[in-house]
Order: C-alpha cells, then sequence, then structure tokens
C-alpha cells in the first residue's frame, strides 16, 4: 500500500510530516524540501530549534507549511505539542541534522519542541545532516550516528561538496528534491523498519557506452530510473549504498557513495571493487554485451562507397562473474540481484527468458520485465515478475520504480546472511 498522495490524487488523509530545522547555514534548504513534500499533498509541520531561526525565520515557515511553527514546549501549551506531534506524525525529518541535534537525539534530550517530538514519535525517523567534515568525522558525531541507526532512525550520509565557506568536503547537505524523495520513499512503502540498517549494498544504473571514435559510441536506452530507484530505497531502509551509475542524467540521490563509469569495463571494475564488502549487489546497469575492438583515435569519416563493418568483442559479463562459485567463496555471503528486460521471442515468453537467464547466470533474484516501445525504460512505472533460485515467482503489478524498488528488496532482505 503506498501512501504517497502523489499515487491517489490526494483523496485520502494526507500524510502527516513533522520536518525539524536546525541552526545551520542549510536551514534554507529545507524550505525547499517544505515545499516538494507540501506540493506532492503531504501535511507539514515545520519545527525549527532556537538556532534555526538565526538562519530563516518563524514566518517563513508558518507561510510556506500554512501551521503554526513553534520552537518550544510553551506556545499552544494546551494541545500539549510535544506529545501530539510525535504521536499524530507518519514521518519526523530533519532537515539539516546539525551535530548538536544529532548529540541530543542520541542522549534522549528534551530541551525543545523538535527533541522533545523526537522522544514521543513512533513513527519512522529520517536526519539529514550538514555540518562541516571536521565536525561530521569527530568521534562523539560518529557514535551519535551510530547509536541513532541502532535506533532503527535512518541518517543520510552527506553529500561531498562545496560547504558554507570555501571549503569542500563531506558534510554537505544532499539535494533538498532527493531528501523529499527518500520521505516520500519511506511513506510509501508502507513499513517502518530500517531493515538494511549496518548492510552495504552496491546497485549499478543506467547504461553503459561503448566508443567508436572521440565522439561515437554503441548505447542504449536505459535513464538509469529504476536502479536508482533500487538505490534510494536502500537509503530509505538504512543501508550504506555505493551506486555504480552509467550515463545517467538524473540528479544524484541523496545519501549514495556515487562513482561514475562510462563503458562496461569501467563498470565491472567499479563493481567488484565496491562488492568486496558488500552484502548485496543489484545488477540494474543495462551493460554492453560487446565493445567495438578497436577505438578510432580520429572521428571516423564517410567514404564514398560501403561502410566498414564494425568489428565487435565481448565484454565481461559482470553478474555471471559475480555468480561464479568460485569468485564467490571468496566473498562474504551476498545476495546477487539481476535486472531482465526481455521482448520475448517465437515460441518463448519472456518468463521462459526470464528462467533461462536467471540459471544462466546464476543469481539469487531475477527482476524480469517486458521491454517494447512503451515499457521499460524512460517510463517512471514499471511491472515486473520476480524469479527466485529456489523457482518461486512473484508478480509485482504496475506500479512506480520505487514501490518496485522496495518489493525488490522485501523479497532481497529475508536472504541475507544473517548476523
Ligand atoms: N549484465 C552484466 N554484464 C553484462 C551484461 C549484462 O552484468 N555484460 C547484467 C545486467 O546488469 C542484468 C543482467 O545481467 O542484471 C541481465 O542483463 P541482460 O542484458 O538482460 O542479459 P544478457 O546477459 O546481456 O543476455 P541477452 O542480452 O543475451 O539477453
Amino acid at each position: 500500500m503506498t501512501t504517497d498522495p502523489a499515487e491517489h490524487g490526494g483523496t485520502e488523509r494526507k500524510p502527516f510530516v513533522v520536518l525539524g530545522v536546525a541552526g545551520g547555514i542549510a536551514a534554507y534548504k529545507a524550505a525547499e524540501v517544505l515545499r516538494n513534500l507540501t506540493e506532492s499533498g503531504h501535511r507539514v509541520r515545520v519545527v525549527p530549534t532556537e538556532a534555526a531561526l538565526h538562519f530563516v525565520g518563524q514566518a517563513t515557515w508558518s507561510a510556506l507549511s500554512g501551521e503554526p511553527a513553534a520552537t518550544d514546549v510553551w506556545t499552544g501549551v494546551q494541545d500539549v505539542p510535544h506529545v501530539r506531534l510525535g504521536r499524530e506524525a507518519d514521518l519526523v525529518l530533519v532537515v539539516p541534522a546539525t551535530a548538536d541535534v544529532l548529540a541530543r537525539a542520541a542522549v534522549g534530550r528534551a530541551d525543545d519542541l523538535l527533541t522533545s517530538t523526537l522522544l514521543t514519535a513512533r513513527c519512522p525517523v529520517v536526519f539529514a545532516p550538514a555540518m562541516h567534515t571536521e565536525m561530521w568525522e569527530h568521534p562523539a558525531t560518529v557514535a551519535n550516528v551510530a547509536t541513532l541507526r541502532g535506533r532503527g532512525n535512518v541518517v543520510i550520509e552527506p553529500a561531498i561538496g562545496r560547504l558554507t565557506g570555501v571549503d569542500t568536503g563531506k558534510g554537505r547537505l544532499p539535494d533538498p528534491d532527493e531528501i523529499a524523495l527518500v520521505a516520500r520513499s519511506i511513506l510509501g512503502r508502507g513499513r517502518t523498519d530500517a531493515d538494511l540498517t549496518g548492510r552495504r549494498v552496491v546497485v549499478s544504473a543506467g547504461g553503459t557506452r561503448e566508443p567508436l571514435d572521440p565522439v561515437r559510441f554503441l548505447g542504449n536506452r536505459s535513464s538509469g530510473r529504476q536502479g536508482y530507484a533500487v538505490a534510494r530505497a536502500a537509503v530509505a531502509r538504512g543501508a550504506e549504498v555505493v551506486l555504480v551509475s552509467a550515463n545517467v542524467a538524473l540528479p544524484d540521490p541523496a545519501g549514495v557513495e556515487l562513482v561514475r563509469v562510462g563503458t562496461a569495463a569501467e563498470m565491472h571494475r567499479a563493481v567488484f571493487e565496491a562488492a568486496e564488502t558488500a552484502d548485496a549487489v543489484v545488477m540494474a546497469a543495462a551493460v554492453a554485451d560487446f565493445r567495438p575492438a578497436a577505438q578510432q583515435q580520429y572521428k571516423i569519416k564517410k567514404r564514398d562507397g560501403e561502410p566498414e563493418p564494425i568489428a565487435l568483442e565481448r565484454n565481461p559479463d559482470i553478474l555471471a562473474e559475480l555468480c561464479d562459485p568460485d569468485r564467490r567463496a571468496g566473498r562474504s555471503p551476498q545476495v546477487l540481484v539481476g535486472f531482465a528486460a526481455e521482448t520475448g521471442s517465437p515460441g518463448r515468453s519472456v518468463l521462459d527468458l526470464g528462467r533461462e537467464k536467471l540459471s544462466a547466470k546464476g543469481a539469487d533474484l531475477l527482476v524480469v520485465n517486458e521491454v517494447g516501445e512503451s515499457a521499460g525504460f524512460e517510463v517512471t512505472h514499471n511491472a515486473a515478475v520476480v524469479l527466485a533460485a529456489d523457482g518461486s515467482a512473484t508478480e509485482v503489478p504496475a506500479t512506480t520504480k520505487d514501490l518496485l524498488a522496495h518489493r525488490i528488496w522485501d523479497l532481497a532482505v529475508p536472504m541475507l546472511d544473517p548476523r
């Protein structure tokens, strides 16, 4: 069941999000998160800290949310706001989460409305930290983040990039719309446990490009949306995520370590490096099976007469190599998930081809979807059947790529090596 109102035309009770805002320069970006959530049909109540009001004033929060924006428990005390907000919320999202708010949440302080709400909330809680690299890496913050994650809260890894001044490093707030998408992914999933907490997963996405000459390549139509949704769903369930992305023109998802690659050979290297310590690898990328045997140094010119044939050579099959029993034995146990985009062929259905592919590759799960002119690529919805190595098949009717991503994790999580 999805609770993302964007899926229902807004006729149901609006999901209620408490948006905590702590005192950091990134507080202004919380206004964009607020706007994204209200425009997608969520009711949002902003709870800033006193320090946050140094950056963005109360009037902005009230006007944008259409709700009061108190910082303390003494405003509207007859409603017992610190208890009511926590109880009513479907999600508490803190943007930006400063080192101070993480510390206060970790020790269970209740010295303002935000921390009191965090103590009374029984819904999912998500922190999107932003601070200077030194503060993020300080052992105190590291311990507080571990404590919060250990309690089932989702703490989104900050991005690497420009910080407040001229400095750059880890600690930047991820893109506000991407933070909102993580929140919506959690609300849409309809379950609250962060069941990938403490797990490290690798997801590949996009489509590889195999260069012919400096300006041309052999490529495919994969947009990367499904792989990005798988990565986002994993972040929403608490995982540490490495996203190996080939030629994707989408914003960077919040909370992932993004590794950009171009060709199948580069993807092969990046996936194997990241897979070394991963609990799960999901190969959602469309990897070219062949590459031009030679890449021309100069642009190929048209000449009179017949064009030159292009000689091709095989690329490595990354998924098949990951699944190879000898190679698998050298790594700690992991769940390996493949995708199969099939059109069917005479006498063989999409599912027949999927079953053959699952056993040929040796994957644990294979997500099979039918592709054609209007299905699969470059669309926001997807239908699929997830085949498992034990012979079972789970049908996922047409749904958003985000919800399909969660259904994949629903099947993969019970297969993870128990700890
Ligand atoms: N895959 C891979 N390396 C390749 C080709 C595919 O890791 N060189 C992975 C894809 O990421 C996907 C799965 O294998 O998870 C199936 O990809 P698909 O292109 O459907 O299958 P192929 O093995 O290429 O088989 P065919 O093209 O013959 O259908």
